[in-house]
């Protein structure tokens, strides 16, 4: 099944292709988004199915233009989720399959093809589902509100994205999971570790390698307590369903238990806090769309689609051929590996009117931030909502936000987006009362 000798076409490349490839996968890459979007442009243009082989990392295609991506992700018989989920390191996976003796670092439902995946999914599948999202929604008002609350009891300035967007999100994972207030900081800590280690900022440890491991077995003991608690406990919450849950009738094994929890705390909170600070830079970027939301709040769902769109949080994610086909005319073997970059599909000018622009009224917006097919995110709706509600309480409360430092962006290779965003925050005067 390894990788099957590259056809010509699969070889051809230039050294500008080259150096889009490695803005592509480097985990600092995205750290200027216009050398970005210039790289992705440039491959959509010239081999938007392209084969790669670097020192280091096993060979793939990356596949760049929208209509290949949804047509792999929506090919789940063709193209397997697992075992290779990820692009990383050879070392990391080394270092990772010693700590799991597993051909992967997790396996959650990002990585379960059927007949597990589907089985698995549906274990907290009602969690996610519309009437209880829509039970979480006074909840979720209010706690937009206090979290901006306690910023402005501080002053006018915050970092946004770990001031405000990272607690306000990863709070509402926790209150699902049933994981207390106080823990959010340290797991939030751990979850970050986990999927940007490759970051020094979000470092546990000397190497990349290590503060994966690190942060695994911290979340897998936490979980395992946890889990412990649940089965002598049980509770109206995420961990006691999952951790009661009997797919296809029997327990669920350790490790999907521990991957199923270390899943949901690193999705369901990094990529909306992503979501939330570069939709924010880039309305601070483009004031005349400010100015516009702020006149007109009925835009919000367009502008939160637009977020998404140009955020795209995710990188990308991977599939393998489970036997030999073909992309857009391009022969893919079985075993070969396949890196979806849902950036460049949504910056695609064949699907997207002036692709490059930020526009907070575009429609129709056919964003694929959240992919598509058997794996679309679970928590999409949920993202949606806190995006809403956040967003409507910060036009709410504040006249006027402005860039007050450096806005920093995540270095990883798997997450994209602003880690950290210096604002200053002109509150109205009510607010400024109920702040006193
Ligand atoms: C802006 C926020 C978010 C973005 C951009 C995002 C993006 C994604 C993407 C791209 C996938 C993989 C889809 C595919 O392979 O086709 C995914 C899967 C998933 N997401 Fe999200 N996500 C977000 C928020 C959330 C939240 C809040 C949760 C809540 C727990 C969540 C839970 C999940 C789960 C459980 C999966 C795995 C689904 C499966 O494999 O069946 N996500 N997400």
């Amino acid at each position: 099944m390894s990788a099957a000798p590259p056809p010509a076409s699969k070889a051809g490349h230039s050294a500008a292709i080259d150096s889009a490839i490695d803005v592509l996968i480097s985990s600092q890459g995205h750290a200027s988004p216009a050398r970005l979007e210039r790289a992705c442009a440039l491959l959509r243009r010239r081999s938007p199915l392209h084969w790669v082989e670097r020192e280091g990392v096993r060979p793939f295609w990356a596949v760049m233009r929208y209509a290949d991506i949804v047509s792999i992700e929506t090919r789940s018989r063709e193209f397997a989720a697992g075992p290779r989920t990820y692009l990383a390191s050879e070392t990391a996976e080394a270092v990772l399959q010693r700590v799991t003796g597993k051909p992967q670092l997790v396996r959650g439902l990002t990585e379960m093809d059927p007949p597990d995946h589907g089985v698995y999914r549906a274990i907290i599948q009602a969690a996610f589902a519309p009437p209880a999202l829509r039970a979480m929604e006074t909840w979720l008002a209010q706690w937009a509100a206090e979290i901006v609350d306690r910023v402005a009891a501080h002053g006018d300035a915050c970092d946004f994205a770990v001031d405000v967007a990272l607690p306000f999100t990863f709070r509402v994972i926790g209150r699902m999971l049933g994981t207390p207030e106080a823990d959010d900081a340290r797991l939030a800590r751990l979850a970050q570790a986990f999927v940007g280690a490759e970051d020094p900022k979000r470092r546990l440890a000397e190497s990349p390698g290590d503060t994966m491991r690190t942060a695994m077995l911290a979340l897998r003991d936490y979980f395992e307590a946890v889990v412990a608690d649940r089965r002598a406990q049980p509770r109206d919450d995420l961990a006691s369903l999952i951790a009661h849950a009997a797919p296809h009738g029997a327990a669920m094994p350790h490790y999907e238990l521990i991957s199923y929890f270390i899943l949901l705390v690193t999705a369901g909170h990094d990529t909306t806090a992503l979501a939330l600070a570069g939709g924010l830079a880039a309305l601070l970027a483009a004031p005349e769309q400010m100015a516009r939301l702020r006149a007109e709040p009925e835009l919000l769902d367009p502008a939160i689609e637009e977020m998404l769109r140009w955020t795209s949080p995710v990188r990308h994610f991977m599939r393998t051929a489970v036997r030999d086909t073909e992309v857009a005319g391009q022969r893919i073997r079985e075993g070969d590996a396949l890196a979806l970059f849902f950036h460049s599909a949504n910056r695609d000018e064949v699907v997207f009117e002036d692709a490059g622009a930020y526009r907070i009224d575009r429609s129709p917006n056919p964003h694929i931030a959240f992919g598509r097919g058997p794996h679309i995110c679970m928590g999409l709706q949920l993202a949606r909502m806190q995006m809403r509600a956040l967003f409507a309480e910060l036009l709410r409360r504040t006249d006027r936000i402005e860039l007050a430092g450096r806005v920093r962006r995540v270095r990883s290779p798997f997450m994209s987006g602003v880690s950290s965003l210096p604002v200053r925050m002109s509150f109205r005067a009510l607010r400024k009362e109920a702040a006193a």
